[in-house]
């Protein structure tokens, strides 16, 4: 209907053609399904829903195949499926993993086979193949095993139980309203449809910073937090909670929260045992700690491993894992202070506690050491635990990348960081490889992002931030998959298969985040944007703060030294040449020269432009981009939906002005500091 509610379950209508007839001609028997299973019913309902849509055919679930006819089928590898068991062998079988799925056309058995070890696998294999048709792919030879790379594929809401979402774009929450937990639960369910078909297996429902209401979610709420675990387990699915360390002290049922302490140990092992009762598959917590100024072990002398520990083993016995996010530094810091370098400091506060740690606990790193800029390096985190579980925290939500007024297709920038070489253990050690757990053989590890949905109609407030949030799955899914690969997958199941229309599409979403860049933050400086609410242009926004995120700018240079001769040694915190390229200032990758080095603005780029005349150009080239991409997407009117053509194009209008805001404000707040002239000599204010 134009509204984006289906998202990429919108199953748009395939066009006729001799693959249309392929699918007609397998599709329109009765689908072959003999589990009653919860979520493998959830699949057979997608099915039907699905080719219903695509191809105008109604396909009822049966056990026995029409007589004559070619049939789908599909359901777990030992359920009782006649045609599952005769299409599958041991091979087969072995291959899939836990939530891994084969698929298969036999022509022996004129029948399209999904298999799988669990009910969450025949879902994602059911997905896959709806997701084949959708985007138009032959059928008749299907022979794949599929598993996803990453065991923990997790999105996190930032969402708070007054119905505001922290850091959201798209409008209020779903989950919550008025401190209340949600009765739509029509919603949830087609939240957890979504997040199941991009491959999303686990979901923290409450923001990280655990507000006074919030942390009583792991006693008075919980039975409402049980009502939404039971939606999310049919669709694969698990639960997490955000608690508060402070949480024994809160009703003053226990004077401290020393993890240390026996009450407090005990207090969280009764906890744990009661939310087991409820919801038996209970993921576990989300824990930030000492943490812009939330509570945590430090106030009683101890470390994050000795908070972590003492959560973990609460869990254990039931099965439940501690995510302990490494988003730790000093948010009071005097910015007088040169010395002291936010961006050293997970890396200092967590590298020490390598080893330490249970293996039920594992460390969530934000993929910067800053604060999900618009360009960071990586952490230098990854590579440097050995004996630690971790996962990688990316964020969807478009906090400091035009919040989702801009298009900022991220997929490319997560995938950058993802092939990220760290250099551990001698080199090739890319940090998806550290993420999935190959590495260094952890016990848990995968992948995790805020997320940046809201109750807005369309779930993401601007349209095209759906693939973000699509794109983050997949990627999370299988990492070797490209930002375009995605990006296509993404726009057929969602505006169709037409190529002129998924072209426009595809270019517009591949570009955004190198123009948002290219108008917002040269050269990795960051931060140039209006405090608390982080949106527009604002050069000295931060520079005089307490919150350690500085420019340094004067009037003859800019950057931060994090060099270790003359800076804060931040650089060394990489490994082998790593660490010697970001030190060394004719190495440096011009993308990141100002995070890492303070130079003048004479300083000439590996680019062969000097600083100044860069941040110059790209700021006048962005801004024209920005408008390149209104009128790319204008050339849409007509080919789709008038609903979704009309709210896209209402974003990008926006984001065009306000690049020139941005350009015009970057420019001039550089042309009256430095006094030097743009070699164009364009309008500069
Ligand atoms: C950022 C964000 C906060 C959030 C924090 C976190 O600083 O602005 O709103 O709480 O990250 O990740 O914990």
């Amino acid at each position: 209907t134009g509204s984006g509610y289906d998202a990429w379950l919108s199953y748009p209508k395939l066009p006729q053609g001799n693959l249309y007839k392929q699918y007609v001609k397998w599709c329109r028997a009765a689908v072959s399904v003999t589990e009653e299973q919860d979520t493998v019913q959830a699949a057979l309902r997608e099915w039907q829903r699905g080719i219903t849509s695509m191809l105008d055919i109604e396909s009822e679930s049966g056990a026995e195949p029409a007589a004559d006819g070619f049939t789908v089928a599909f359901g777990t590898f030992h359920g009782g499926n006649p045609l599952i068991e005769a299409i599958f062998d041991e091979a087969a079988i072995q291959a899939v993993g836990p939530e891994g799925f084969a698929v298969r056309t036999s022509l022996t058995h004129k029948c399209i086979a999904v298999g799988a070890s669990s009910p969450a696998g025949v879902l994602y294999g059911v997905f896959h193949l709806l997701r084949l048709i959708g985007s138009q792919k032959e059928i008749e030879r299907l022979d794949e095993t599929v598993n996803p790379v990453n065991a923990l594929r997790m999105i996190n809401h930032w969402d708070n139980f007054d119905g505001s979402v922290e850091r959201g774009y798209s409008g209020r929450s779903f989950l919550y309203e008025n401190n209340r937990f949600t009765d739509d639960l029509d919603r949830i369910t087609d939240y957890a449809r979504l997040m199941s078909t991009a491959g999303i297996n686990a979901i923290a429902i409450n923001n990280v910073n655990v507000h006074a209401l919030e942390t009583l979610f792991i006693s008075t709420y919980l039975p409402d937090v049980a009502r939404i675990a039971d939606v999310f387990r049919i669709y694969g699915i698990r639960l997490f909670l955000s608690v508060n360390f402070a949480g024994p002290m809160h009703e003053g049922e226990v004077g401290t929260a020393d993890p240390l302490d026996a009450g407090v140990r005990e207090w969280w092992k009764k906890k744990a045992a009661e939310i087991y009762a409820v919801v038996p598959d209970f993921g576990g917590f989300v824990v930030k700690a000492d943490s812009e100024n939330r509570p945590g072990p430090f106030t009683y002398g101890r470390d994050h491993a000795d908070g972590a520990n003492m959560l973990a083993e609460a869990l254990e016995p039931f099965g439940g894992i501690v995510i302990w996010r490494c988003f730790v530094y000093n948010c009071k810091q005097d910015w007088r202070d040169r010395k002291t370098d936010r961006a050293r400091a997970a890396y200092d506060h967590f590298k020490p506690l390598d080893g330490k740690f249970h293996d039920n606990v594992i460390l969530q790193i934000k993929n910067g050491p800053m604060d999900f800029q618009v360009r960071e390096p990586v952490s230098p985190l990854f590579g440097a635990l050995e004996q630690t579980n971790q996962v990688i925290e990316f964020q969807i939500a478009q906090e400091y990348t035009g919040q989702q007024r801009h298009v900022c297709y991220l997929v490319p920038q997560w995938k950058e960081i993802m092939e990220f070489d760290t250099l551990a253990k001698g080199g090739a050690a890319p940090v998806k490889h550290i993420v999935d757990g190959s590495l260094w053989g952890n016990r848990f590890s995968g992948v995790a992002a805020v997320s940046n949905v809201g109750n807005d109609l369309n779930w993401t407030g601007h349209l095209l931030a759906q693939a973000n949030l699509y794109g983050f799955g997949r990627l999370a899914w299988n990492p070797e998959l490209s930002a375009e690969e995605i990006a296509a997958e993404w726009i057929s199941l969602t505006f169709g298969t037409d190529a002129a229309v998924a072209g426009v599409i595809s270019r517009i979403l591949l570009d955004s985040w190198e123009i948002y860049e290219s108008y917002t933050a040269p050269l990795g400086v960051g931060w140039m944007i209006n405090p608390e609410h982080h949106y527009g242009p604002n050069v000295d926004g931060y520079e005089y703060s307490q919150w350690g995120t500085y420019h340094y700018a004067d009037h003859q240079g800019i950057g931060v030294d994090r060099t270790v001769a003359t800076g804060t040694g931040y650089s060394a915190q990489y490994m082998g040449s790593n660490a010697q390229r970001y030190d060394s200032l004719e190495e440096c990758p011009d993308e990141l020269l100002l995070f890492f080095h303070h130079v003048p603005y004479t300083h000439v780029l590996n680019s062969g432009k000097t600083v100044i005349q860069h941040i110059y150009d790209t700021h006048f080239a962005g801004a024209e981009r920005a408008d390149g991409l209104l009128a790319a997407w204008s050339g849409l009117k007509g080919s789709i939906a008038e609903g979704l053509y009309a709210q896209v194009e209402e974003r990008l209008r926006g984001q065009a002005a306000h690049s020139k805001e941005w350009r015009d404000q970057i420019n001039t707040y550089f042309y009256r500091k430095s006094g030097i002239e743009d070699s164009g000599a364009r309008k500069i204010y």
